[in-house]
C-alpha cells in the first residue's frame, strides 16, 4: 500500500529556534494520525511545512509517494491535500457558497453542478440556511465548519486539521468528530492536531507526540496515554 503522507527528517528553523527537528511520520489511507504536544511544540509548523506554506530547511515531504518538498501550497493541494487552520481563514467578504466554489473552479464541471455540490456540502455541515450570507457573518465555530466544508469540496485523499475543536461548544465538537470519522471511513488519511486529548484518543489510529520539534513518543492510544515522556512534557514532572 502506498503511504498517503510521509515526512522524512523534516526540519524547520526560525533564526536560532529549531521548530521542527528531523520529524519522520507516515499515515496511510483511512488512518487518523493524532498530533499532540504543548504550545510551541511545532505542530502547526509541521502542517505548514507539509502543505507548502513554509519551506523546510531539511528533510522531505511525500504525498502518495510523490516528493513535494518545497512546492508552493497550490501545487501541494493539487496532489491531494486539504487543510484547515488553527484560526479559520475563510474568505470573509464572500458568501458561503462562493467560499466553497473557490477550490473547485478549475474542475471540469458546469457552474450548476458545482453549486449543487457546494449546497450538498453546506447541508451536510448544517450551514445551508446561511448559504448566501457573507462568511464574516458566521460565528467562530461556524467558520471552522465552513473551512472544513471548503477543504472537502475537491474530495482530497489527505486532510490536515489544525485544532478543529478549539473554542468550539461540546455539541458542535461532537458534530465535528462525526464528520472526521466520516472522512476516515471514506478512506482519507487524516492528520489531526488537538489539545483535546479525549477527542484525539477517540479518533486516532495512532498518535505522535511532539516536543520542541521532535517526536518524543509514537504509537497506539494506549501506548501514548501512559507514556512517561508524554506525561513529563505535558505536566513537567
Ligand atoms: N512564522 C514564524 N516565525 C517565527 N517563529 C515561528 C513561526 N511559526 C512558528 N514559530 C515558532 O516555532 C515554534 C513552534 O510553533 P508552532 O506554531 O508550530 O507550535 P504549535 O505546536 O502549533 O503550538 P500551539 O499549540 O500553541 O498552536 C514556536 O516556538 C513558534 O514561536
Ligand atoms: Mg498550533
Amino acid at each position: 500500500m502506498t503511504v498517503a503522507i510521509e515526512t522524512r527528517g523534516l526540519t524547520k528553523r526560525f533564526g536560532g529556534l529549531v521548530a521542527l527537528d528531523g520529524v519522520d511520520l507516515r499515515a496511510g489511507a483511512g488512518e487518523t494520525l493524532g498530533i499532540i504536544g504543548v504550545n510551541g511544540a511545532g505542530k502547526t509548523t509541521l502542517m505548514n511545512c507539509i502543505c507548502g506554506l513554509y519551506r523546510p530547511d531539511g528533510g522531505d515531504v511525500f504525498v502518495s509517494g510523490t516528493r513535494v518538498t518545497g512546492q508552493p501550497p497550490h501545487v501541494v493541494a493539487h496532489k491531494g491535500i486539504g487543510r484547515t487552520f488553527q484560526v479559520p481563514r475563510v474568505f470573509r467578504k464572500m458568501s458561503l457558497i462562493d467560499n466553497l466554489l473557490v477550490p473547485v473552479l478549475d474542475q471540469h464541471a458546469t457552474d450548476a453542478e458545482l453549486t449543487e455540490r457546494a449546497e450538498g456540502m453546506l447541508a451536510r455541515m448544517h450551514l445551508i440556511d446561511l448559504r448566501h450570507n457573507y462568511a464574516e457573518e458566521l460565528s467562530g465555530g461556524q467558520q471552522k465548519l465552513l473551512e472544513m466544508a471548503r477543504m472537502l469540496m475537491p474530495d482530497p485523499p489527505i486532510v490536515m486539521l489544525d485544532e478543529p475543536f478549539a473554542g468550539v461548544h461540546p455539541v458542535l465538537c461532537k458534530f465535528m468528530i462525526e464528520r472526521i470519522e466520516e472522512m476516515s471511513d471514506a478512506g482519507k488519511a487524516v492528520l489531526l492536531i488537538s489539545h483535546d486529548l479525549t477527542s484525539i484518543y477517540r479518533l486516532s489510529t495512532r498518535v505522535v507526540a511532539l516536543n520542541q520539534g521532535k517526536i518524543i513518543a509514537e504509537g497506539g492510544v494506549d501506548d501514548i496515554r501512559g507514556n512517561p515522556a508524554v506525561i513529563e512534557a505535558y505536566l513537567g514532572t
